[in-house]
């Protein structure tokens, strides 16, 4: 998540300790960039070898230079033969790189128009080239089948993603959407962007299996508007027993 000021829920939450409670911006969460995202259902009837195929098709593409480079054990990897990064550069703990080498010293916020350079990415403004931070690596290198579904869907190693905020990740994030668009001189991924969408949602739809035995699942669970909505809901529960407000005196001296 980034945590910017752009970020409604990171502004909820500050506006919450400055004490103005009853101004909760309710409202934050109707717009945003996922506003118009609605989840793929499981299906009460799911078909667990489409299931399968579906993810198969996934595993294409994550397994795509234009994907892997970037999901990684240690530094990034480079092009459609995917060699080690030149210069070798670090993820460091954010994945922004170690200085004098920070991914933005090179990445900037767009491609390049020429093959070879350094490609380039638009987060609000600023330079968004990084790859996962270093305490969750997100890496798919070396995986396959089974083992790679796993990782990819397990919160534990996914980024704390729910199946909704997967899809909605696949579906709307701009670096994913990168790979659609890399510039002169690179491969686009085996299949093409709706295709890749569609076959997400047939996964999710038959239940998200990994293998032939496990169970099915039978929900999509929260989306990341849903599940920011429960966190500022228990700060607001927090915040009206009083437990904040200790600190009343010297952070807002307007109150009587
Ligand atoms: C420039 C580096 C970069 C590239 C290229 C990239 N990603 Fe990622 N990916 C990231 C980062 C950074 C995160 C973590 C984002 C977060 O949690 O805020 C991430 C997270 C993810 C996740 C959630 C983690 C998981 O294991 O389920 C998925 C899914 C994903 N990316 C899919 C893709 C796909 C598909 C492509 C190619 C079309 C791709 N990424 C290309 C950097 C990249
Ligand atoms: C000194 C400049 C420089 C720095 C710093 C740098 N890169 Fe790169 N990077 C490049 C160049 C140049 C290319 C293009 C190489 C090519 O296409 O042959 C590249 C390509 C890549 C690619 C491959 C894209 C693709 O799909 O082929 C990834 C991934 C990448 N860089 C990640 C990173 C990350 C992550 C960081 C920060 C940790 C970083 N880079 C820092 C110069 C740099």
């Amino acid at each position: 998540m980034k945590h910017d000021a752009r970020n409604p829920l990171v502004a909820a939450i500050r506006q919450l300790l400055a004490g103005s409670v009853l101004t909760l911006p309710v409202l934050a969460f109707a717009a945003g960039p996922g506003g118009s995202f609605q989840p793929t259902q499981v299906s009460a009837t799911p078909d667990r070898n489409a299931g399968l195929q579906a993810f198969a098709q996934i595993e294409r593409v994550l397994l795509h230079a234009r994907c892997l480079n970037c999901h990684v054990p240690d530094g990034p990897l480079q092009g459609d033969a995917k060699r080690v990064h030149f210069p070798p550069v670090q993820r460091g703990t954010d994945g922004k790189g170690v200085p004098p080498l920070q991914c933005a010293t090179c990445h900037g916020t767009q491609n390049s128009p020429l093959a070879h350079a350094p490609p380039g990415l638009d987060t609000n403004g600023q330079p968004g080239w990084h790859m996962p931070p270093a305490k969750m690596k997100m890496s798919w290198l070396g995986l396959s089948g089974p083992a790679l579904c796993k990782v990819f869907r397990d919160t534990r190693t996914n980024g704390g993603r729910s199946l909704a905020m997967l899809e909605e990740h696949m579906v709307t994030d701009h670096l994913v959407a990168w790979g659609w668009q890399p510039g002169p001189g690179r491969e686009l991924p085996p299949l093409d962007k709706p295709a890749f969408d569609e076959q997400v949602r047939q996964w999710i739809r038959n239940g998200a299996p990994c293998d032939t035995r496990e169970p099915l699942r039978t929900s999509a669970g929260p989306t990341r508007a849903a599940a920011d909505e429960a966190l500022l809901k228990n700060l607001r529960a927090i915040a009206g027993s009083g437990a904040l407000t200790q600190t009343k005196g010297t952070s807002n001296g307007s109150q009587p």
